[in-house]
């Protein structure tokens, strides 16, 4: 059977391509569902992909992917650092977690360098853009594969 791979995307993320630029670059978060719909499907994969502003959305959808998907990326943007209820919603569901970040959070301000969602990932990419999306598919294939 397929394996279903749910992509979650926090606050702003919507506004890629306008904001920021010089920090996150030209790519919309729809360049980078398309990008990572089409390596799915070279992976035979299948994806969910999503993003809120709402922390309570987001909780809601980690928690709905118990028994649907086998593994989740995530890019919880601000909510990395500051959400202990994301990281008990990915803890929860048990699945294999790859954080990305398109930016490198350790080069940035020190209240990014804390990650709660880190405490529930088995992997981080970060400051590689949206390849880091892609390269998250790949682990998520060698883990299963594992
Ligand atoms: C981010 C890094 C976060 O610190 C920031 O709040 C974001 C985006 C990234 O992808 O580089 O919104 O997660």
């Amino acid at each position: 059977m397929t394996k279903s791979v749910l992509i979650v995307n926090g606050p702003n993320l919507n506004m890629l391509g306008k904001r920021e630029p010089e920090i996150y670059g030209h790519t919309t978060l729809s360049d980078i569902e398309q990008k990572c719909s089409s390596h799915a499907k070279e992976l035979g994969l299948s994806i969910e992909f999503m993003q809120s502003n709402h922390e309570g959305d987001l909780v809601n959808t980690i928690q709905d992917a118990h028994g649907k998907h086998a593994g989740i990326i995530i890019n919880a943007a601000a909510y990395t650092h500051t959400s202990v209820a994301l990281m008990d919603a990915l803890k929860a569901v048990g699945l294999p977690v790859i954080e990305v970040h398109l930016s490198n959070v350790f080069a940035r301000e020190d209240f990014r360098h804390k990650s709660y969602i880190s405490f529930a990932a088995t992997g981080v990419i970060c400051g590689l853009g949206a390849k880091g999306y892609i390269l998250a598919l790949d682990a998520l294939t060698e883990i299963f594969d594992q």
